[in-house]
């Protein structure tokens, strides 16, 4: 299973990524976690993806296509994986396509603006596993802590209210243009399928959902 997941910033993309890799077995591959830990270790990169990442846009696409093409070479990518986050520009997912990567399905998960920052201003992470959860909607069983380590978690530094704003204009500016992308191929042999999802309902329907279609399409290859 090689799989997309698309949508907009506070989409439920990580939340649902977790469902679907332990479920097909595959790696989670985010680029925005994987930027972060770069910044969290202080490299090169690190340093110059913060104040990308802080401003609420795009770190460059070169960048980004080197590091998921390193990525997909390790040794657990065999299988297939997930794409979270990536790609996010139509040169990063023409990029893909011409280094043959071929994709099963793009699952979108659809939520209006309203909704985002509501949702990102109450997310609360685990940096170190990426795991996510919200005050409200998806509480830790202790509050501030992450369930499986016990250590603390954090609230994004790109979560405060402007930079929520800018992320979700770069979205409509430069990623939302791939659901169209995608449609496009639909029609050409061997081209992923197109799997949309209503992320506005629980994460539980939310992920059984995206289960159904992609359980098909797993028993179909
Ligand atoms: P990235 O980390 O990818 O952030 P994002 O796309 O903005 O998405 P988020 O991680 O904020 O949201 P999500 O969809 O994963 O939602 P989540 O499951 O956490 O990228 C960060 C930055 O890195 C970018 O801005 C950019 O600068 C850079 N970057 C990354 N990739 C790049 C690329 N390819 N090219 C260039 N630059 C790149 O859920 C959000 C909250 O909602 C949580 O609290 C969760 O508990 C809650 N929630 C989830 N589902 C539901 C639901 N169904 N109902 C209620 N609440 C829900
Ligand atoms: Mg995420």
């Amino acid at each position: 299973m090689r799989l997309i997941l698309l949508g907009p910033p506070g989409a439920g993309k990580g939340t649902q990524a977790r469902f679907i890799c332990e479920r097909y077995d595959i790696p989670q591959i985010s680029t925005g976690d994987m930027l972060r830990a770069a910044v969290a270790m202080g490299t090169e990169l690190g340093r110059q993806a913060q104040v990308v990442m802080d401003a609420g846009d795009l770190v460059s696409d070169d960048i980004i296509i080197g590091l998921v093409k390193e990525r997909i070479t390790e040794l657990d990518c065999a299988p297939g994986f997930l794409f979270d986050g990536f790609p996010r520009t139509v040169a990063q997912a023409e990029a893909t396509r011409d280094a043959g990567v071929d994709i099963d399905a793009v699952v979108e998960i659809a939520v209006p603006d309203d909704d985002i920052v509501q949702r990102l201003s109450g997310r609360r992470s685990h940096p170190g596993s990426g795991r996510v959860y919200h005050v409200t909607f998806n509480p830790p069983k202790v509050e501030g802590v992450d369930d499986v380590t016990g250590e603390l978690l954090v609230h994004r530094d790109d979560d405060r209210e402007d930079t929520i704003r800018n992320r979700l204009a770069t979205y409509h500016s430069q990623t939302e243009v791939l659901t169209e992308f995608y449609r496009e191929l639909e029609a050409e042999a061997g081209a992923p399928q197109l799997i949309k999802v209503d992320g506005t309902q629980s994460i539980e329907t939310v992920r059984d959902q995206a289960q159904t279609e992609l359980d098909k399409l797993a028993g179909s290859s």
